[in-house]
């Protein structure tokens, strides 16, 4: 990857020759960023000093003042901060609520630019990585963000000191922007730029190499059923398909990770190779919850309001009354009562139900949150006469009814208005 090799290049020009860089890795999630980022300090013959912080913990600059502070004394094994700590946490002797753990000198917020400017003068050289950095820049004034760049900025080769190097990492393509003037004039303007691949054949070689990664078997015969067993799964059209619709949806390896732990957490010694059940299933998992699961189970009497509603809805209405929907079932019961329907000796059609037992049904579905109110509710409206909103989709319905089984609902459901 270029990206990983110019960064690689970045900091050993820091650690090396003593260089102050800037750049930022950006990418959509899950994309490698942290990656790159690691494998080039691991790639580096010297190991620097490396501080990380991260946008979503370090959510003003006087949290990240104390994490770089935090982070530097483990490191070194040296409080240099020492002389910059004062007199604020003096009266805090003797308080039984603090933390009796290993005391760190925190800094007050003021010492930032000495701080940082100190970091050049360490032993060692310095690699600051800015995790989420976008939301590094909405701190105030983008003090952290300027005393970083300024430093690494001013950094120059043979004057004693030693590197530094800032790295912000963002899934923001438009980070840069979210720098005021005087911060973007001390970024270098490198960015290096992160992507997973597309292709669906790099996505299968994947699972198929996570699939069969070598463990240790006592029994040979095994390895060879697993292979085969793999083989076909790998081989399944289904199973193509499955993940295909995966990866068009999200190019997170993450996800894909999580499928494959779902997939073999559900094997047993009754079923123990992979099958597209069990893929799909694992597939469901990691996708949205559907908020209505039970809706087949629903009363009789729900299901044919909610046939109604999803009716009201084709024929322009937004929000629905009871009124509305009770008038639309007497109507199809009328019809489906005038023109019978007949199997076996029995009337498939419409059932009857009472205007008390659809009032019934009718709160049910707002019970259930099915049906949201429209409007606050108000005592001068007759319950009748309420305006509510479907929160279902005519799929929703048509998934609900399909399974229900009952042939005059369908037809009820599909019936041009
Ligand atoms: N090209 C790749 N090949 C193999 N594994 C990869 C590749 N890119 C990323 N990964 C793996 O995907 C996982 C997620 O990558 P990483 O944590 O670097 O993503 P990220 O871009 O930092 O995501 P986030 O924005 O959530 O921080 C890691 O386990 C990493 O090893
Ligand atoms: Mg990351």
């Amino acid at each position: 990857m270029i990206a990983s090799q110019q960064l690689k290049d970045l900091l050993a020009g820091t650690v090396t020759r003593g260089e102050g860089n800037s750049c930022f890795v950006l990418g959509p999630r899950g994309s490698g960023k942290t990656a790159i980022v690691d494998r080039a300090i691991a790639s580096l013959n010297q190991t620097p000093i490396v501080i990380r912080l991260s946008g979503h913990t370090e959510l003003n600059d006087h949290l990240a003042l104390r994490e770089i502070a935090r982070q530097l004394s483990l490191q070194t094994g040296k409080t240099y901060l020492g002389e910059l700590n004062n007199d604020d946490d003096q009266d805090d002797d003797g308080n039984p609520f603090l933390d009796a753990g290993p005391s760190i000198d925190i800094p007050p917020p003021s010492h930032l630019p000495t701080l940082v400017s100190a970091l050049t003068t360490l032993s060692q050289p310095v690699v600051v990585i800015l995790d989420a950095f976008d939301l590094f820049a909405l701190h105030a004034r983008q003090a952290l963000l300027y005393c970083l760049l300024d430093t690494a900025q001013s950094c120059r080769v043979g004057q004693g000191h030693n590197g530094i190097a800032v790295i912000g990492v963002s899934t923001r393509i438009d980070t840069i922007n979210l720098l005021e003037k005087r911060v973007k004039s001390r970024f270098s303007g490198r960015m290096l730029r992160t992507a997973a691949p597309i292709e669906l054949s790099f996505w299968m070689k994947l699972i198929e190499r996570v699939l069969r990664a070598r463990i240790e078997t006592p029994e040979e015969e095994w390895e060879l059923l697993w292979t085969l067993a793999i083989d076909s799964f790998i081989a399944d059209r289904k199973v193509l398909e499955q993940i295909q619709e995966t990866v068009a949806v999200t190019h997170d390896i993450r996800v894909l990770q999580r499928i494959l732990v779902g997939i073999v957490a559900a094997l047993a010694p009754s079923s123990p190779f992979p099958t597209c059940a069990q893929l799909s299933s694992a597939v469901h998992a990691q996708r949205i919850r559907d908020p209505f699961p039970h809706l087949s189970t629903l009363p009789y009497p729900s299901i044919c309001l909610l046939i109604a509603a999803v009716h009201a809805h084709t024929a322009g209405h937004d929000a629905v009354t009871f009124e509305m929907l009770y008038d639309a079932f007497r109507e199809q019961y009328r019809a489906s009562a005038a023109a019978p329907i007949q199997v076996a000796g029995g009337s498939i059609g419409v059932s009857r139900c009472t205007r008390e037992v659809l009032m019934r049904g009718f709160e049910h579905l707002i019970g259930e949150k099915i049906f949201i109110c429209v409007a606050a509710s108000s005592t001068s409206i007759a319950p009748g006469f309420a305006r509510y909103r479907s929160a279902l989709t005519w799929d929703d319905v048509k998934r609900a009814v399909d399974k229900m089984g009952k042939t005059s609902l369908k037809k009820w459901l599909t019936k041009a208005q």
